[in-house]
This record gives C-alpha cells, sequence and structure tokens, in this order.
C-alpha cells in the first residue's frame, strides 16, 4: 500500500503524505500551498467560493472529463490520480497567450465582479463547462451558475459573461498545451495501487480493488465509508468531528461504473449523480427535472447515488423515486451478498437493514420504459435546496384501469415511505381524477409528519395530498401549472381552467 497520494496540481506533480485523512483540499491549497484564490465562504458545499476544477478520465470511455468540485469538502485522499486546477492554473503561459483566460476576461469585459470574492469560483464553474463543450447555451447556463453565490454584482452580468464564453469555444494554442500536459501528467501518475493517507491519529484509505475494499472494512468495522463526501465532507468542517479512518469508494476498480444488468441497470458505489444522470433520465423527464435541482453542479459531481441511499435520509431526493420505480439495493460483505427492494432498506430515522461489515455495492433500477413515472420536489429554494416534500409517483394501467401504484414520499415521515392507504384507492380505480382525489383524501391515514424548519406538519400533509392531485392531472391531460420546463408560464386563463 502507498502511504503517498499522488495527483495533479495545475499541470505539476504533487506528492503528499503525512498529512491528517480528513484535510480538506481548500485548507491544504491555502494554507499549505498559499494559493488563496479559491475562497471559503461557507465551508459547507452551498456557495460555490472555493470551486476547483478536477479532471478524471470517464471509467467507460477513457475521455477526458472536468469536473467543478467544492474544495471545501473534498478530501485530500479524494484527489489521487486526478488533476487538480485552481484559479491561479488557467492563468494562461507562453509568448502567444493573452495576459488573462477568456474565462476571466468575459468577466471582465461584462463587469461580471465587484468586491471578488465570489469571482474565482463563477469563473472556475465557467472554466468546467468550457473545458467540457456544454453548458454555456441559454438553457445551460443556470445550470451550470447554480451552485456559486453572489452577493454584489448581481447574476445577470454573470450569466452575460457565461454566454458570452459560448462564442470562443475553440481552445486557443495555450490552452491546448495545457490539455496535452494535463492528460500526460495524469497517465504518467496512472498506477494500480491501494494508497492511504494520515498523521497517526486520522488515516484515509483508497483501495484500488473490491476485494481490497471489503477486507479493509472487514478489518475496521467502525471506518467510515467515504463516497463523495457532501456529507461526511461537512462533518468535518461544521460540526468539528473527528475521522480516524475513512475509507473511499472512489478510486476502486469498477465502482464507477454504470451498467446493464439483466432488466436492471447497475450503479456502483461510486457513480456520481452527473454520471448517472443521462441513463436514468432516459424516458423519465422528471427524473432529469429533479437531478437538475439536486444541489448543485459541483455537488452533482462529487456525491453519488448509492450515497444518497446509504445516508438513510428521510428527506433525500432519489429515496422516493427509486422507490416509485421499484429499484433495488445490493449490499456486500466480506462473506455476503444481498438484494432487496429499496422500500424494505429504511427500518426507522438512521436505522437502515445494513449488518456490520455490509456497504452499499449497487442500485439496481428497471431499465424498462415507465410512461406514468412523475417526480416533484418542493423546496424553499428552487436551485439548491433539500427538499420539504419530494413525491415519486408511477402506476400502471391496462384499458383504462389503474392496476399497480407505488407513490413514495420523502418528508412526511422517519423514513423514504409508500403511501398504502392512497396506493390502495388508485388500484382497480378507473384512470381520472376522481381516482386521485380519493387517494389524496386517504393519504391523510397514510403519514403523521413533524414539523420542522423546513416546513410544518399541516404543510406537508396540504402539499403531499397536492403532489398527488398534480399526479392526476398531469395523467389525465389536465393543464398543470407549471413553473419550469416544458409548459411553464400558464396564462391565467389556462390556470383558471386548470382548478380542479
Ligand atoms: P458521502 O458524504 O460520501 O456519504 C454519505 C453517507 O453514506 C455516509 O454516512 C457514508 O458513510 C455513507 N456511504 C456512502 N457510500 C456508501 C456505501 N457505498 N455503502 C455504505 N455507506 C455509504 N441531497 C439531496 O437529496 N438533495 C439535494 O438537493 C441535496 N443538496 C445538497 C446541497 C449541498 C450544498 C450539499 C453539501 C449536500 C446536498 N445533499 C442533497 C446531500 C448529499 O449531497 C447527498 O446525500 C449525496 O448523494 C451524498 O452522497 P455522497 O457520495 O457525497 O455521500
Ligand atoms: Fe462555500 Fe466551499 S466555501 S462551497
Ligand atoms: Fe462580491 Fe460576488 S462580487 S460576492
Amino acid at each position: 500500500m502507498r502511504e503517498t497520494i499522488t495527483f495533479v496540481l495545475n499541470n505539476r506533480i504533487e506528492r503528499v503524505s503525512g498529512l491528517s485523512g480528513d484535510a480538506t483540499l481548500l485548507d491544504w491549497l491555502r494554507q499549505r500551498r498559499r494559493l488563496t484564490g479559491s475562497k471559503e465562504g461557507c465551508a459547507e458545499g452551498d456557495c460555490g467560493a472555493c470551486t476547483v476544477v478536477v479532471a478524471r478520465r470517464a471509467s467507460a470511455t477513457g475521455a477526458m472529463r472536468w469536473h467543478p468540485v467544492n474544495a471545501c469538502i473534498q478530501f485530500m485522499g479524494m484527489l489521487e490520480g486526478a488533476s487538480v486546477t485552481t484559479i491561479e492554473g488557467i492563468m494562461p503561459e507562453g509568448d502567444d497567450a493573452p495576459e488573462l483566460h477568456p474565462c476571466q476576461q468575459v468577466m471582465v469585459d461584462r463587469h461580471g465582479s465587484q468586491c471578488g470574492f465570489c469571482t474565482p469560483g463563477f469563473v472556475m464553474s465557467m472554466f468546467a463547462a468550457w473545458c467540457n463543450g456544454e453548458g454555456l447555451d441559454e438553457a445551460g447556463i443556470d445550470t451550470t451558475l447554480a451552485g456559486n453565490l453572489c452577493r454584489c454584482t448581481g447574476y445577470r452580468p454573470i450569466v452575460d459573461a457565461a454566454a458570452d464564453l459560448k462564442t470562443r469555444d475553440i481552445p486557443p494554442a495555450f490552452e491546448s498545451r495545457r490539455r496535452a500536459r494535463e492528460a500526460a501528467l495524469m497517465d504518467e501518475i496512472a498506477h494500480d495501487e491501494t494508497v492511504a493517507i494520515g498523521d497517526g491519529t486520522r488515516r484515509f484509505i483508497a483501495p484500488a480493488t473490491a476485494e481490497e475494499f471489503a477486507r479493509e472494512y472487514a478489518t475496521a468495522r467502525d471506518a467510515t465509508i467515504v463516497a463523495g463526501a457532501t456529507d461526511v465532507g461537512l462533518w468535518v468542517t461544521k460540526q468539528n468531528r473527528h475521522m480516524p479512518q475513512m475509507i473511499w469508494t472512489g478510486r476502486v476498480r469498477g465502482f464507477g461504473d454504470v451498467i446493464r444488468q439483466g432488466a436492471h441497470w447497475r450503479i456502483g458505489p461510486a457513480v456520481t449523480h452527473e454520471a448517472a444522470l443521462q441513463t436514468l433520465a432516459e424516458g423519465r423527464p422528471d427524473f432529469a427535472e429533479v437531478m437538475r435541482r439536486f444541489g448543485s453542479l459541483q455537488v452533482r459531481s462529487s456525491g453519488t447515488m448509492c450515497g444518497n441511499i446509504a445516508n438513510g435520509s428521510p428527506i433525500g431526493d432519489l429515496p422516493p423515486m427509486l422507490i416509485a420505480l421499484a429499484a433495488d439495493v445490493e449490499l456486500a460483505g466480506v462473506s455476503s451478498n444481498r438484494r432487496m427492494p429499496l422500500e424494505d432498506f429504511f427500518i426507522d430515522y438512521g436505522v437502515q437493514d445494513r449488518e456490520a461489515g455490509e456497504f452499499v455495492s449497487a442500485l439496481l433500477v428497471p431499465v424498462a420504459a415507465s410512461p406514468h413515472f412523475r417526480a416533484y420536489k418542493i423546496s424553499k429554494r428552487f436551485d439548491q435546496d433539500i427538499s420539504a416534500v419530494m413525491g415519486g409517483f408511477n402506476i400502471s394501467v391496462s384499458d383504462g384501469r389503474i392496476t399497480d401504484a407505488r407513490l413514495a414520499f420523502g418528508g412526511m415521515a422517519a423514513t423514504p415511505k409508500r403511501a398504502a392507504a392512497a396506493e390502495a384507492a388508485l388500484v382497480g380505480a378507473g384512470l381520472g381524477m376522481e381516482a386521485f382525489r380519493a387517494a389524496a383524501v386517504a393519504l391523510e391515514g397514510d403519514f403523521t409528519p413533524i414539523s420542522d424548519m423546513r416546513a410544518s406538519a399541516g404543510y406537508r400533509i396540504q402539499v403531499a395530498a397536492n403532489l398527488l392531485l398534480k399526479y392526476g392531472m398531469d395523467l389525465t391531460g389536465t393543464p398543470v401549472p407549471r413553473l419550469t420546463g416544458p409548459g411553464a408560464g400558464l396564462s391565467a386563463d389556462r390556470l383558471r381552467e386548470a382548478r380542479i
């Protein structure tokens, strides 16, 4: 096992050892390397002031991909083999190079910066999009920038700056040279060994194979599994928790793969939300719509699907959608391997059906089309907010009658949970609003939600019932008021018409 992590930083190879296993990239950049362009605003993945770009090769194709990442919640061990570019690293080099990088120049030209605190983060989000050649068209800019907050400039000039970049999408010579060197250095440091980093009290292990992962976890069962660290990172930065041992899924060969397994997509433990999105959203526009509002691009680029299940949160966005789609979860340990319907995994608040030494080894999501699948996320803010109520619904219909119903909610109980009484009200009924009205009434018997800072119990039950009505309207062709996506901005007349 190597006790040194190796990665590329601003196109130079870095070898780091003897560092606390829970050291974050942002602290290391600012305190050890004096690269202070990346800022700390919130230290919890919300503001984007610390955004850097992490390049990795896609596990399926080997193609280079540039991910915007919140350095404040990224552990150093997660960088093994990757290339990190900070705001300092995009400065053009060479005789033919301009003074500023195009991603910086557009911000100057469009007056996109005032106090400047947020500016490096915005520039790096744009840089990632520019490198990937996507997310700078009108539809994509909001998604590209949703993970960056600015408290002075206002977003108009920044959005204009990003739009200008679209017209400068041919990489200039200096950037082509930077990318070629980045790829060459990444190939130079690539290896297949397990690595670890630690200071004697806090250790971060990055196993290279599934066998080593299972073995390491079996010998250190109180170790914390880390995937994207978009939850675990905050335990360190906000709760000051001591993390004696962490084991990372992100480097394990095969853990980052999405593969077809019979009638299911098999989603490995290191598959990020971004990586899974295209496959799972195929034919399920509502899945894509909810995921577009899951955290931010920075959060989706690190956070994993399995992490969103394993954390057992009652307000995670994925469980209601995946339960509605009848997904299964697979658990593995040194000598065990079992599979169960996802809804059975969640037992009670903070309690999942997971034995000591087991980990979530895959999610299995049906491939079959689900024309009646819909999902709705209700949160206080449109972007970057955890749900107050989340609904994932799926019914089967035959000859105009509802033959099966899967209605799953988040934010309504101590776990993500199906609405048994509402489902019973639908099954056997004809596909019409009457059935959904009956289901909305029956729903009151399914849940006794709590009041908390996100929503009151009364609000939750009302919203959940309304979501069922909305689902019925969606399926029966009744115009549904939408704030975004196709059909957004219905006229007052159509809104009146939509009232039921
Ligand atoms: P980690 O932080 O690495 O781990 C989370 C938990 O799961 C830990 O307990 C860890 O030990 C465990 N774990 C991880 N993988 C495994 C495994 N394979 N087997 C066993 N245990 C495992 N969530 C939402 O649902 N919707 C949102 O809109 C949303 N917005 C967010 C916005 C911000 C700014 C942040 C910081 C977080 C947000 N989250 C949101 C929460 C978080 O991003 C998700 O829950 C994410 O999917 C967690 O995945 P991860 O890979 O980062 O998990
Ligand atoms: Fe706010 Fe990292 S400091 S996202
Ligand atoms: Fe001041 Fe954005 S320019 S926070």
